[in-house]
C-alpha cells in the first residue's frame, strides 16, 4: 500500500489556537537561573538580567505563552519572597529540584518583564499545595488591581505603577502528586474554593485553569468535569513521552498500573539508544492521540459545547539526565528522536484543536525537552527548537479536514503507522502540511491530493532529518542538524508526490 494524504481545502475546521505552541519555565535546574536570567552584572549580554541571545532565538519561533513558576516548584512558591529590592528578598531551599538555594532574584516583576521582551502571554501557576487562599488571592490583586488597595500600593512601592494584564492563571499544579497528594474529589472542592477568591479586577478577566490528570488517569478528568468544570475555563493534562515503562495506560482497580510497553531493563539515555528505544519513544508520542481522545470523550459527555478546554501544560520527552550533571536538574540533550516525537505530538494537538487550546512543552531552556541549551556564554538550538520553527505556520491557522492512509513501520513484533500529519490553511489562503515519517530505516513515498483548491502553482518545502537517529547539536558542533530546503516532490495538477527521507519531518507550503 502507498501512503496517501487527502485534503479537502474548503473544509475548514477549528482554528489552531497559537497557544498550542506554548512553553513552560520552572525554577528547576538551569531553566531560569543560568538560562533565561543571568543577572545584570553578567558578562553575557543581557537586558535587565535576561539573556539577549535567548530572547532573540525564542522570538523567532513566536512563543505565544510562557507558564511559570512551576511545576512542582509552584506549589512551594511564596510570591512575596520574590518582590522588592533583590538584596532584601529571602532565600529558600528548592526542595524538589536538587535542594539548591533559591535567592528569589527572579520574581513576579522579572517574569512580566521577560514576557514583554518575548512578546508572549504570561501564564502564572498559583500555589494550592502549600499556600493559602489569601496568598493566591492577594497575588492576583498585586498583579492586576488598578487603583488603591493594599496589594496595588505594594506593587507601586516596588516600582510598577500600572497593573499588568494577566489572562492565564493555573489554580495549582499536579495536585494529585507534588501539589498536595489530593484525591480528585478533594481537589475538585479545593479548586472551586480557591477559584472563588481569584478575582477579576476591572476588565482583567482571568482564564482559569484547573490541574488535570496525570496521563491516563481518566477518573480525575471525570471528577473534575462533574464537580468543578462549571467554574473553570480549562483543565490541564500532564503527559511525558518516555521510552515506555513509565507511560501508564491504565490504572487497574487493584491499585496496579499497566504500561505502554516493558522497557524496564533498558537504559533511558537521551543520546545513546538503539532502534527499540527509538520505537518506544515514537509509540509513546503516538499514544498521545488515544490519550487525549479518551479525556476529550469524557469532557464531551459533560460539556458537549466544548466550553471547557483541555490544555496540556506539561509534555515532552523525559530521559536520564546527562552524565555528570545534577539529577535534580533534569538536564538532557536533544536529538532527532526528540524532534520527530515533537512533530508527532504537535500534529496530534493540532488535529484536536476544537478542544485543545493550549499546550506547554517542558521546559524551554536546559531542562527536559528544551528549545535551547546553554553553557556559559554559548547557546545552541536543539532539533526540537527547529520543529517549533517549522510548525509556527500553524499558529492561528484553520485546521483542514484531511485523511491519512499509512503503511506500517515494524519493529520486532510491534508496529506503528509510518506517517502522520496535520494540515492547515493560513490567512493568505496557503496550505501548510507538516508530515512525519517516523520510520528510522525506510523512506516514505506519499501522495498528497488537495481537493477543492485548484491548480497548485508552487510548493515550498523544508525538512528536518539526519543520517543517524541520535544526531544532535553540541556546543562544539552547533549546526549538525537544522532545517534544510526540501525539493524531493513532484507536482501534478492538484496532487503532490513526495519522497520523505526516513526519520524526517517535512513542512510543505502549498500555494495556488
Ligand atoms: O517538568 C518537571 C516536573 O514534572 C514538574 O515540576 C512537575 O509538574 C512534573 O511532574
Amino acid at each position: 500500500m502507498a501512503n496517501q494524504i487527502i485534503v479537502n481545502a474548503k473544509a475548514e475546521k477549528s482554528t489552531i489556537n497559537r497557544m498550542i505552541y506554548g512553553h513552560f519555565a520552572e525554577h528547576l535546574g538551569r531553566c531560569i537561573y543560568d538560562g533565561f536570567y543571568v543577572g545584570e552584572d553578567s558578562r553575557i549580554p543581557n537586558v535587565r538580567g535576561m539573556r539577549t541571545d535567548i530572547i532573540e532565538a525564542l522570538k523567532k519561533i513566536k512563543i505565544p505563552c510562557l507558564r511559570w513558576p512551576g511545576g512542582c516548584f509552584a506549589d512551594e512558591y511564596h510570591w512575596r519572597d520574590g518582590i522588592g529590592p533583590k538584596e532584601s528578598r529571602p532565600s529558600m531551599v528548592n526542595t524538589h529540584w536538587g535542594g539548591v538555594v533559591e535567592n528569589n532574584h527572579f520574581g513576579t516583576h522579572e517574569f512580566f518583564d521577560l514576557c514583554e521582551m518575548l512578546d508572549t502571554e504570561p501564564y502564572i501557576c498559583g500555589n494550592v499545595g502549600s499556600g493559602t487562599v489569601q496568598e493566591m488571592s492577594e497575588w492576583i490583586e498585586y498583579m492586576t488591581f488598578d487603583g488603591q488597595s493594599p496589594m496595588a500600593d505594594l506593587r507601586k512601592k516596588n516600582g510598577r505603577e500600572k497593573p499588568w494584564r494577566l489572562k492565564y492563571f493555573g489554580i495549582g499544579n499536579e495536585n494529585w502528586g507534588c501539589g498536595g497528594r489530593m484525591r480528585a474529589e478533594y481537589y475538585a472542592d479545593e479548586v472551586t474554593r480557591y477559584n472563588l477568591y481569584a478575582r477579576n479586577y476591572g476588565d482583567n478577566k482571568l482564564y482559569r485553569i484547573g490541574a488535570g490528570p496525570r496521563g491516563a488517569n481518566y477518573k480525575w478528568t471525570e471528577v473534575m468535569m462533574r464537580d468543578a468544570s462549571m467554574f473553570l475555563d480549562a483543565i490541564a493534562l500532564h503527559y511525558y513521552t518516555r521510552v515506555g515503562d513509565k507511560v501508564i495506560i491504565e490504572y487497574l482497580p487493584d491499585g496496579n498500573e499497566r504500561y505502554l510497553r516493558d522497557n524496564s531493563k533498558s537504559r533511558k539515555s537521551a543520546t545513546d539508544f538503539d532502534e527499540d528505544q527509538w520505537f518506544g519513544v515514537m509509540k509513546a508520542a503516538a499514544f498521545t492521540d488515544e490519550l487525549v481522545s479518551k479525556h476529550i470523550a469524557i469532557m464531551d459527555q459533560y460539556d458537549p459545547e466544548k466550553k471547557v478546554a483541555l490544555i496540556v501544560d506539561e509534555w515532552g520527552t523525559w530521559f536520564d539526565n546527562e552524565p555528570g550533571t545534577n539529577p535534580g536538574f533534569l538536564y538532557q540533550q536533544n536529538t532527532l528522536r526528540d524532534a520527530v516525537s515533537a512533530g508527532i505530538s504537535l500534529n496530534i494537538f493540532n488535529n484536536h484543536a476544537d478542544r485543545i487550546h493550549m499546550t506547554n512543552i517542558a521546559q524551554t531552556i536546559n531542562v527536559l525537552q528544551a528549545m535551547v541549551l546553554t553553557e556559559g556564554e554559548k547557546m545552541i538550538l536543539t532539533p526540537t527548537y527547529h520543529i517549533y520553527d517549522m510548525y509556527k505556520v500553524h499558529q492561528d491557522a484553520k485546521l483542514l479536514d484531511f485523511a491519512v492512509l499509512s503503511d506500517d513501520y515494524e519493529c520486532g513484533t510491534e508496529n506503528l503507522k509510518q506517517i502522520n500529519a496535520s494540515v492547515s490553511k493560513d490567512s493568505l489562503g496557503n496550505i501548510n502540511a507538516t508530515l512525519v515519517n517516523l520510520d528510522p530505516n525506510q523512506m516514505a513515498e506519499v501522495t498528497c491530493h488537495i481537493a477543492d483548491f485548484g491548480m497548485i502553482s508552487k510548493v515550498n518545502g523544508t525538512v528536518l532529518t539526519s543520517g543517524a537517529m541520535n544526531t544532535m547539536n553540541t556546543f562544539e558542533h552547533p549546526d549538525q542538524i537544522q532545517p534544510e530546503e526540501f525539493e524531493d516532490f513532484v507536482i501534478e495538477g492538484n496532487t503532490i508526490h513526495i519522497k520523505m527521507p526516513s526519520k524526517s519531518v517535512v513542512l510543505l507550503t502549498v500555494k495556488r
